[in-house]
């Protein structure tokens, strides 16, 4: 059984997250720390039956909660600030995180990058961690080198509470798609547009550009359009359910326990494509 340490259980992912854990036979829930909901059952946030009575404790004690009950992963779907507090914590104890959380800073990932390999601890960062998603990044990475002289642009849709824009998702996208460009995404990156006209050109460069919808209760949508001379292609991924992200949560909570080198895995490598 592997033993799960869930940060941010009241969330609507970290709930998601812990409903699937109690109800897996591999994974043994052993603390739950938020900053909410102190002192209730974590069974009576998730309405699964859970046997071992987990409480929801506060963060503010992880060390001593790590201490007692001695987790070997710790999964984190909470905000960047808490993250990139509370994985420092972790990984300096040996626990394997699997990070969900968007927004991340580039000081943080880099801190967290040198405990994975100091302190031996391999781990999962990913902004998306569905299945679709990672397949659409793969098509992605092979359409724009093939249309790498059309006009490429990222539109992404959430609910209104997500607190960051672009999303972590549609970031990637526009690294992926740099990559493939042979070009530096922080160059060629144009977010949201002005009245225009708007030339396309940073620098000899074509632009990539990004737009963001906030609106009710949208679970997550990304496209890319490929647009060149007569014709163009939008590549499309629609996030249904938080299923899909809680699913490949799971998966990365048992992937992350077998492997041998410390390093940060993506969720294509969970997938194995
Ligand atoms: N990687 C993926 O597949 C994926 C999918 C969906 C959402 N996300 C990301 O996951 C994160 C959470 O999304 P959500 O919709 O569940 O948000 P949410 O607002 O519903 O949940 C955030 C949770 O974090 C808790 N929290 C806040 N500060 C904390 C702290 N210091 N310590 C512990 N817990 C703390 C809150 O109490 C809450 O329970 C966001 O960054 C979102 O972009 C990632």
């Amino acid at each position: 059984m592997i033993k799960l340490l869930v940060l941010g259980p009241t969330g609507v992912m970290g709930k998601l997250i812990s409903e699937l854990a109690l109800k897996d036979d591999e994974i043994d829930i052993v603390a739950a720390c938020d900053i909410i909901n102190l002192g209730d059952k974590l069974e009576s946030i998730v309405a699964v039956k859970d046997s071992k009575n987990i409480i929801i404790t506060d963060v503010n004690n992880l060390q001593k909660v790590i201490d007692q009950t001695k987790p070997e992963v710790a999964v984190d779907f909470t905000v960047a600030a808490a993250t990139e507090k509370n994985c420092l914590i972790c990984a300096k104890n040996g626990i394997r995180c699997v990070i969900g959380t968007t927004a991340l800073s580039q000081e943080f990932l880099n801190e967290f990058e040198n405990l994975v390999k100091n302190y031996q601890v391999p781990s999962v960062i990913s902004p998306n961690m569905a299945t679709g998603v990672n397949i659409l990044f793969k098509t992605a990475s092979t359409l724009t080198n093939y249309l790498n002289d059309w006009d490429i642009e990222v539109i992404e849709a959430h609910h209104h509470r997500k607190i960051d824009a672009p999303s972590g998702t549609a970031l990637k996208i526009g690294q992926i798609i740099s990559n493939s460009l042979g070009s530096d995404f922080e160059q060629i990156v144009k977010f949201g547009r002005n009245r225009g006209p708007n030339k396309r050109l940073i620098g000899g460069k074509n632009e990539l550009g990004f737009h963001s919808i906030r609106a009710g209760d949208i679970v997550g949508d990304h496209i890319i359009l490929y647009a060149g001379p007569g014709e163009r292609i939008e590549l499309k991924h629609q996030a249904h359910s938080r299923y899909c992200f809680a699913e490949g949560a799971i998966k990365a909570i048992k992937f992350i326990t077998q492997v041998k080198e410390a390093k940060i895995y993506s969720t294509s490598e969970v997938l194995g494509f």
